[in-house]
């Protein structure tokens, strides 16, 4: 068997980065972690980068503005995998431009894991959002970078703990408020799911420069289908307020930052339907449970078990 390739992972103190970290060094990977030196000492994520250490995962040092320190990174490994988060998307142009100077990354898979952002009715300002996201693949591929955009949908601890309330902490059992009328699929997708299924992409020739999508079938389910899964384990009934499109176009021109990213992503998923509503085409796309069917992800009915 070829040897696992060597990746390097950028992001990876933030939320789905160290998912991604775990499941790589998990799967066998020769892992490397880029920090930023200021981190090191900061409370919680001191904790996380001992655990790497533990893992094995080799740190590295640097910063997404020190150029030197990127390309020195990069020289080490065969895949950057970066899980930036949203106020660095448009600065992995820095990014690219080391990877271009590396001139040795066999596969680079950009800061996206969520809905494909050439694919989508989203509206404002989720548009502006997506759009720098559109940006990084355009200038990825005019620089010939092997690629491969993860399009993982919905995190899952993001999502159903509060099913998508705002201000809750837990899942409701009294009301909940449904966008659009609730029967568009949307998918749910756990971070551990999202760590395991990416790492698997970066070695398969079948994801070089595709988009791969998730849609395992026990985590595509319509808000509706959500509720309901939720009822049957509380034994009750839920009231419900459904919130038609043009009254949530409405709230969400009129809501600050970051209110009206959350309700338009919301708009995007649950009333557009952007996780489903296209065909994957073989030309730009694979599915995961396609081509990783020994994978069992979690299902969003057992996730919800947690809640109960
Ligand atoms: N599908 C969904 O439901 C969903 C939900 C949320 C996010 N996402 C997407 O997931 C991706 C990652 O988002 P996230 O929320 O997981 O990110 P995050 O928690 O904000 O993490 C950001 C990471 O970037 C690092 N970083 C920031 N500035 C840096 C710099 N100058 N140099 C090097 N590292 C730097 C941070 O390091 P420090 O620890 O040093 O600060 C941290 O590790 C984004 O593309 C986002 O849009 C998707």
């Amino acid at each position: 068997m070829a040897e696992k390739s060597k990746i390097l992972v950028l992001g990876g103190t933030g939320y789905i980065g160290k998912f991604i970290v775990e499941a790589s060094a998990k799967a066998g990977h020769p892992t490397f972690a880029l920090i930023r030196e200021s981190t090191v000492s900061h409370p919680e994520k001191s904790k996380l980068i001992q655990s790497f250490k533990t893992s094995g995962v080799t740190l590295l040092y640097g910063d997404l503005g020190d150029h030197e320190s990127l390309v020195k990174a990069i020289k080490q490994v065969d895949v950057v995998i970066s899980t930036l988060g949203g106020a660095q998307i448009i600065n992995q142009v820095k990014l690219i431009a080391a990877i271009k100077e590396a001139g040795n990354i066999k596969r680079f898979l950009p800061s996206e894991f969520g809905l494909d952002v050439d694919r989508h009715h989203a509206v404002e300002p989720v548009t502006s959002f997506f759009g720098q996201k559109v940006k990084i693949r355009r200038e990825t591929e005019a620089a010939g970078i092997p690629y491969t955009y993860i399009s993982s949908n919905f995190f899952a601890g993001y999502f159903l703990p509060t099913l998508g309330q705002q201000n809750v902490t837990a899942p409701p059992r009294d009301k909940v408020v449904i966008l659009g009328d609730g029967n568009v699929k949307g998918v749910y997708v756990t971070e551990e799911d999202i760590g395991t299924y990416t790492i698997k992409t970066v070695d398969d020739p079948r994801t070089l420069n595709k988009i791969v999508y998730f849609r395992p079938h026990g985590n595509v389910v319509t808000f509706n289908e959500l509720v309901s899964l939720w009822e049957n384990k509380i034994k009750s009934t839920l009231q419900k307020i459904y919130i038609p499109e043009d009254q949530l176009l409405k709230m969400i021109q009129e809501s600050p930052f970051p209110v009206n990213l959350v309700l338009a992503l919301g708009h995007s998923m649950l009333v557009k339907g952007d996780g489903t509503n296209f065909e994957i085409e073989p030309s730009f796309g694979v599915e995961v449970t396609e081509l990783y069917p020994e994978v069992k992800s979690t299902s969003v009915d057992n996730y919800l078990n947690a809640f109960v």
